[in-house]
C-alpha cells in the first residue's frame, strides 16, 4: 500500500458481525480480526467465536462488546461473582486457573518480541498462585451519594459505581469490614466521605481502616470508628485520609489517626513491617515472597556489592536486598513510605541502607553525575514504566546487573529495548501471577551489561 494511500476501516459504529477471536491485549481484551483490521472485545480469550456490536471505531483499531458467544475457547468457565463483567476488578473470571496462566505468559511473550525485540525463549514458566481468591490484602471501596449512599467499585473505565456485598478477591477480613461499614452507611450525613480502603496483614491478623474525605470536615467520622471498633475487634488503626482531588490517585496526602496505631504492623518472611496508610504495598502478600526471591536470585549478590532499590516503597526489596549487600540506597518519592522504610530498617536492625526521598528521574541522574558506583541496581516502577532520564542514569551509572520488576509487559519491554541499546542484555524473564482472575501479571527480569570486547 502506498505511503499516503488511506486504509479503508472495514467496520462501522453499531455494525453486528461475527468474530473469531485469534488473540488476547495486555488489557485483557481478546482480539478478532476483520480483513486485517483489529477488534478488541472484552470478556472473550483466544478460541472464542462470537456475535459482537461495535461500540468504537478508530484509524488503526476499533472495540466491541460481545452480543453472543457462538462458540467456546478451551479454558472457558462459569465465572462465580454476580457483578462480574458490570465492576471493573476482574478481566478473567471466565476462564479457568490454568488457562490464566497461558494467557499471561502470553502476554509477557508478546510484549518481549513484538515490542522489545527479544526472543520468546528468555521468557520462564510463570509462577503461578496456590490461593487463586481472597488473596487481597487491600481493598479500596469507592462511595455514591444518590439519595442513598452506596459502596462498592466503579465499573471499568467509568465512575459509575457497581454496588457490591463483598468481593471473591478480597481477604476475608477485609470483606468482612466491608459488610460492617455497609450496615453502617445510612447513618453518614453529606457526601464528604469519598473512599473506604482497607487493609490487612495475614500475618498478624491487624486491621486498618482508611476513610478518605474531600476535605478535613468530617466529624461523623468519630461515631463511625467507634461503631468499626465494636464490630471488629482485630481493628487496629482508624485513620482519615484527606484528598480534594476528583480523579487519580484514591488516596490524598495529608492523615490523621482517628484512633489505634498510626501504621498497620505486618510481616514478612522474617521481617517485620510497618506500613502507613498513604503507602503502597504489593496487594498479594503469598506471591510478593516469591516475587522477592527472584528479584533477589536475580540481583545474585555477595555482600560486598552497592546496590539501588528505585521505587522502593516502604523498604521491602530494599531491606532483603540489605542483608546479602555491603549498603543499598533506597529511592521513592512518597515521604510518608520513606518514614515506614527509614522505621522498618530500624525495626529489623538493618543499618546498612539509607533511603532518600525524591522522583527517581530526578535522584538517579543526581547520583550518576556524582560518580556513585553500584554493582546493582533494581527497578519497581508504576505502570507506566522508567522515565527515559532513569534509564539513561543507570546506564552512566553502569552497574553489573539490572534487575526490573515490572507490573506492565508493554512498558517493561519498551524500557528494556532501550536498555539493550545503552549495553545490557536481558539474561531471562520471570513471570509471577501476582493477580489471578484479572489480567495483571507481574515479570521479574535479568539485565546483565554486555563485557566490551578488548
Ligand atoms: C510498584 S510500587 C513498588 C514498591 C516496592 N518496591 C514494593 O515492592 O512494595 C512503585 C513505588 O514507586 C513509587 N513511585 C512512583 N513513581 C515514582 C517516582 N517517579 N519516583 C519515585 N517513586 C515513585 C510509588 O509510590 C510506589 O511506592
Amino acid at each position: 500500500m502506498g505511503k499516503n494511500k488511506k486504509r479503508k476501516v472495514p467496520v462501522d459504529l453499531d455494525q453486528e458481525l461475527e468474530l473469531s477471536f485469534t488473540g488476547f491485549t495486555n488489557s485483557g481484551e481478546g482480539v478478532g480480526r476483520v480483513e486485517g483490521f483489529a477488534v478488541f472485545v472484552p470478556y472473550t480469550i483466544p478460541g472464542d467465536r462470537g456475535r459482537v456490536r461495535i461500540k468504537e471505531v478508530k484509524k488503526n483499531f476499533a472495540r466491541g462488546e460481545l452480543v453472543d458467544l457462538l462458540e467456546e475457547g478451551p479454558g472457558r468457565i462459569e465465572p462465580v461473582c454476580p457483578v462480574y463483567g458490570y465492576c471493573g476488578g476482574c478481566q478473567l473470571q471466565h476462564v479457568d486457573y490454568k488457562r490464566q496462566l497461558e494467557l499471561k505468559t502470553q502476554l509477557v511473550k508478546d510484549a518481549i518480541t513484538r515490542i522489545g525485540g527479544f526472543p520468546a525463549d528468555l521468557v520462564r514458566e510463570i509462577k503461578g498462585a496456590a490461593k487463586i481468591w481472597n488473596y487481597r490484602n487491600r481493598g479500596q471501596f469507592p462511595l455514591a451519594h444518590n439519595g442513598s449512599n452506596q459502596i462498592g467499585f466503579f465499573k471499568a473505565g467509568s465512575h459509575q459505581l457497581v454496588p457490591i456485598e463483598n468481593c471473591f478477591l478480597q481477604h476475608e477480613k477485609i470483606n468482612q469490614l466491608l459488610e460492617v461499614a455497609r450496615s453502617y452507611l445510612s447513618r453518614l450525613k453529606g457526601n464528604n466521605l469519598k473512599h473506604l480502603v482497607f487493609k490487612v496483614s495475614p500475618e498478624t491478623e491487624k486491621t486498618m481502616a482508611v476513610f478518605v474525605t474531600q476535605n478535613e470536615n468530617f466529624p461523623e467520622g468519630e461515631e463511625f470508628a467507634l461503631f468499626l471498633r465494636e464490630q471488629v475487634p482485630d481493628l487496629a488503626s482508624i485513620v482519615q485520609n484527606i484528598n480534594p482531588k476528583p480523579y487519580g490517585p484514591v488516596l490524598g496526602r495529608k492523615s490523621r489517626v482517628i484512633w489505634g496505631e498510626e501504621s498497620l504492623e505486618d510481616k514478612m518472611n522474617d521481617l517485620e513491617f510497618s506500613v502507613s496508610a498513604e503507602s503502597f504495598t504489593q496487594v498479594n502478600p503469598e506471591q510478593t515472597k516469591i516475587l522477592y526471591k527472584e528479584a533477589l536470585e536475580a540481583a545474585g549478590l555477595t555482600g560486598k556489592e552497592t546496590v539501588i532499590d528505585a521505587y522502593c516503597g516502604i523498604g521491602t526489596i530494599t531491606l532483603l536486598l540489605a542483608r546479602q549487600a555491603k549498603m543499598v540506597y533506597g529511592i521513592e518519592f512518597i515521604p510518608e513510605a520513606i518514614e515506614d522504610a527509614r522505621e522498618n530498617a530500624e525495626k529489623n536492625r538493618i543499618g546498612n541502607v539509607d533511603f532518600v526521598v525524591g522522583k527517581v528521574e530526578e535522584v538517579l541522574p543526581r547520583m550518576a553525575a556524582k560518580e556513585i558506583r553500584t554493582e546493582v541496581i533494581v527497578v519497581d516502577p508504576p505502570r507506566k514504566g522508567c522515565e527515559p532520564e532513569v534509564l539513561q542514569a543507570m546506564a552512566e551509572m553502569g552497574p553489573e546487573r539490572i534487575v526490573y520488576v515490572s507490573c506492565n509487559p508493554a512498558t517493561l519491554a519498551r524500557d528494556l529495548k532501550l536498555l539493550a541499546g545503552q549495553g545490557y542484555e536481558p539474561k531471562y524473564v520471570q513471570p509471577v501471577d501476582m493477580f489471578p482472575q484479572t489480567h495483571h501479571v507481574e515479570t521479574v527480569v535479568l539485565m546483565s551489561k554486555i563485557e566490551k570486547q578488548a
